[in-house]
């Protein structure tokens, strides 16, 4: 426990749960005070914020939700005159109006403190380089690692997502040890560092830390393999700040620590709102404790995860996200996440971590058809081969998922790639 950036990540619960009830309080105040959402909400639940006396009295509190930011658009759920607002972000949303997030400078500065805590946990240190692959803009996830990276005390080349093939030539010339960037991208990059002919393990890269998008252990393993370097898994969301809320360590690699000193955390059972004990799977909920443009209380992640007692640091830790409420499928009645179908492609060895689910309706029955890539090194399989392949993980996926699913072996290169966070589903069943 002596690994820590900042004291508080190894102070006792005492001191951490002292420091989130004054903090609560003050937070839930200044959203009262200051955002006319928050003071309706809290009437219309017949609560007050003099009314938090313990942690647990949040659960008496309005929840807030993707929708609540839309309704307020662009600006209306700051809590402090536009002067004061240094940054904004956006997250693009497929649908309907972008959810519009802003920063005064104390709050670039704390998540500029969280970040570098977070590359710090990873196993970051000052003086090493770090290449971002993350986008910048509007995305949290370019500018958010940029800064906690300077602050650290690194190196940093920010590079952005995309032109893949530079991005190894510059690793290859700039000789990074750090790399920021979504797990479905740096496996692109491996991919490209593999078509040029370099070997990937060779190269400079010894750490990746990878998230805003849900990967697996099985995804972790076949990064680590393809570079030779080490993966660990950052959490975060724009509503709730950017990357950074939460951060696995390297020395225990078991789920991202929530920095609960500015987080704190529920996991509510999405569909009643019941606050569930520690340990129970369910949905994420946040509340900035610190926040000042865009203090944000009780909001819905619909990341689905469990809460999981301390280890390398004194606050809780989240299980990795099994997925989110809104891209969990349902076929033929069985509930599917494209995590769980990632976790049976990458048992093969013969199977890419590139994939696409396709889901449609034959007459009244969901169908879905599982789209992978073959590894580049069993190219030039046969048909009765490949034929082989579909069927044992086809098999895999009926015996461990439940569902019946036809898997369709695709030529390399044929899926196409993200430069950010992937797109796993194709859902064509009329609404
Ligand atoms: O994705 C912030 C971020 C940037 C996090 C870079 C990590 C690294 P949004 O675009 O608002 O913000 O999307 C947030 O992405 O609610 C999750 O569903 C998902 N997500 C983020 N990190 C992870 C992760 C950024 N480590 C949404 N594992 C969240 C699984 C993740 N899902």
């Amino acid at each position: 426990m002596n690994n820590a950036f900042e004291p508080i990540e190894t102070a006792s619960r005492d001191e951490i749960t002292a420091l989130q009830l004054s903090r609560l309080k003050h937070s839930l105040s200044h959203a009262y005070g200051n955002v006319p959402h928050y003071k309706a909400a809290f009437a219309s639940a017949g609560v007050h914020p003099d009314d938090l006396k313990s942690l647990a009295d949040l659960a008496k509190f309005p929840f807030t939700t993707k929708q609540d930011l839309r309704a307020n658009y662009p600006y209306r759920m700051f809590a402090v005159p536009m002067g004061k607002v240094a940054r904004i972000h956006a997250s693009s949303g497929t649908t309907g109006k972008p959810t519009v997030v802003g920063y005064t400078q104390n709050d670039i500065d704390t998540w500029a403190k969280l970040m570098a805590r977070s590359i710090f946990a990873a196993g970051g240190r000052p003086g090493d380089k770090v290449h971002v692959s993350y986008g910048y803009g509007l995305f949290t996830g370019g500018l958010g690692a940029h800064y906690g990276a300077e602050r650290l005390g690194c190196t940093v080349i920010p590079f952005g997502g995309g032109q893949t093939e530079r991005q190894v030539q510059l690793i290859q010339d700039f000789q990074p040890d750090i790399i920021m960037v979504t797990p479905s991208y740096v496996l692109a990059i491996a991919d490209e560092f593999e078509r040029q002919g370099i070997d990937a393990t060779k190269c400079s890269l010894k750490l990746g830390i990878h998230g805003a998008e849900p990967w697996t252990n099985e995804m972790r393993g076949e990064i680590e393999r393809r570079f030779g370097m080490q993966a660990v898994d950052i959490y975060g969301l724009s509503e709730v700040m950017g990357p950074g809320v939460a951060q696995e360590c390297i020395e225990t690699k078991d789920g991202p620590v929530i920095w609960e000193d500015h987080f704190y955390p529920e996991i509510i059972n999405p569909e009643t709102g019941e606050v569930l004990p520690d340990g129970e799977m369910g949905e994420l909920v946040f509340t900035s404790l610190t926040k000042e443009a865009l203090p944000i209380i009780r909001y819905r992640t619909r990341d689905l995860t469990r809460l999981l007692p301390p280890t390398a640091r004194s606050m809780r830790r989240i299980a990795k996200i099994t997925g989110r409420t809104d891209d969990m499928l349902i076929i033929r009645g069985v509930n599917v996440f494209p995590s769980q179908v990632e976790e049976q492609i990458l048992k093969m060895p013969r199977l890419s971590p590139h994939y696409l689910l396709e889901v449609s309706r034959e007459g009244h029955m969901d169908a879905m058809v599982v789209n992978v890539e073959i590894k580049p090194e069993f190219a030039t399989a046969t048909a009765a081969e490949k034929e082989f392949v579909a069927h044992e993980l086809q098999h895999h996926i009926k015996s461990y998922i439940g569902i019946n699913t036809r898997v369709d072996i695709k030529a390399v290169g044929d899926i196409e790639r993200s430069i950010g966070k992937a797109k796993r589903v194709i859902d064509r069943r009329p609404k």
